[in-house]
């Protein structure tokens, strides 16, 4: 897959921004919502609107505490942090984002050793492959402490049946379970379940409130009191302690009240371009699921159709295998403008 760690171009302008779901703006009522919010030194404890955000997802993810974070990145490190000890090892997804987008974090900062193994197509890890690198108590060894999943994967909804397999395996072998959740919102939307659901089989949820909630930051660490406990110390001690951040938080129960269900919309639209991609010739459809269309064009056509597309106010991070991400800024007729563009530019 492609990964747009470098931007096409300022998105400031553009209509139509198909790179992540990450580029959503606040929307006024969000904005008022976040002005709106009581305030305190949230490293005191004291910040109200924080502690209900807390709460409030807790509760509707199934867990006992929650800890908000400023992002994805840190939520999930701060998670790693808190399961695993210096030497530890965690096992997960070659093409986690936990594993191959956090700048190796849990290495670097955590001293925790990643023991990766390749994602299959629908983003699960085998489970004798697990069961694999769960490593003997040796002195050769790291320890292996921690399985750390991610759904959804590439947009795709992990089996529920799987992740229950891969939960009874993880305990039967004395492992915990974290989940890298920033989009198990989609995941439970998708399969028309509770987000506790989705949760349920682990330990630790990191999900995101800046992915297609639309928020424009943060993320809620769930868990067991005394693994938050840890995680708030981990937390600290990335420097992720902020003080009025109400305002912020304000915006992520704004996005649990208003814009959980119109994730609904996103997947539609993601159907809608991958119908449409899949009528035209050069380009080979190669998944959508939730959000995301995964498609491949030719390489000579990548800069130009890119350029062309850029030209027209659509934003897309065009490479041989493409990710087009579907958010609450970006309309069916948004779609049909980036279909446009893509038909004439082949037909030209
Ligand atoms: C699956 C997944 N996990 C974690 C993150 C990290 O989130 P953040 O950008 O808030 O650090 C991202 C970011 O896009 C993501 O896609």
């Amino acid at each position: 897959m492609s990964y747009p760690v470098s931007s096409a171009s300022s998105s400031s302008s553009a209509e139509v921004d198909l790179r992540s779901d990450t580029v959503t703006r606040p929307s006024p009522a969000m904005l008022a919502a976040m002005t709106a919010a009581p305030v305190g030194d949230d490293v005191w404890g004291d910040d109200p609107t924080v502690n209900r955000l807390q709460a409030v997802t807790a509760e509707r993810a199934g867990k006992d505490a929650g800890l908000f974070f400023p992002s994805g990145t840190q939520s999930n490190l701060a998670a790693l942090m808190s399961h695993c000890g210096r030497g530890d090892e965690v096992i997960l997804g070659q093409r986690a984002h936990t594993y191959r987008y956090e700048a190796g974090g849990a290495a670097v900062l955590g001293s925790i050793q990643p023991q990766p193994i390749e994602n299959e197509p629908d983003g699960a890890i085998a489970l004798d492959k697990i069961a694999a690198e769960i490593k003997a108590d040796d002195a050769h060894f790291a320890r292996t402490r921690l399985l750390a999943l991610e759904n959804t994967i590439g947009g795709k909804v992990l089996p529920r049946a799987y992740v229950a397999q891969a939960a009874a395996l993880a305990r039967a072998r004395g492992l915990s379970l974290h989940l890298d959740g920033a989009r198990a919102w989609n995941a439970a939307v998708a399969d028309g379940v509770a987000v506790a659901d989705v949760c349920a089989p682990f330990d630790t949820v990191s999900l995101c409130f800046s992915k297609g909630l639309g928020a424009p930051v943060g993320s809620v660490l769930v868990g067991p009191i005394d693994l938050i406990e840890r995680a708030k110390r981990a937390r600290k001690m990335l420097g992720g302690g902020m003080r009025q951040a109400g305002v912020l938080a304000a915006a992520c129960l704004y996005a649990l009240d208003h814009h959980v269900q119109a994730l609904a919309e996103d997947h539609a639209n993601a159907a809608r371009l991958a119908a449409g991609l899949s009528q035209i010739p050069e380009v080979t459809l190669d998944s959508v699921a939730t959000n995301m269309v995964f498609a491949r064009v030719p390489e000579a056509d990548c800069a130009p159709l890119q350029a062309a597309l850029a030209e027209a106010g659509v934003l897309a991070a065009i490479a041989p295998v493409s990710r087009f991400v579907l958010h609450r800024d970006v309309s069916a007729a948004g779609v049909d403008r980036a279909l446009g563009v893509i038909r004439s530019y082949f037909a030209r």
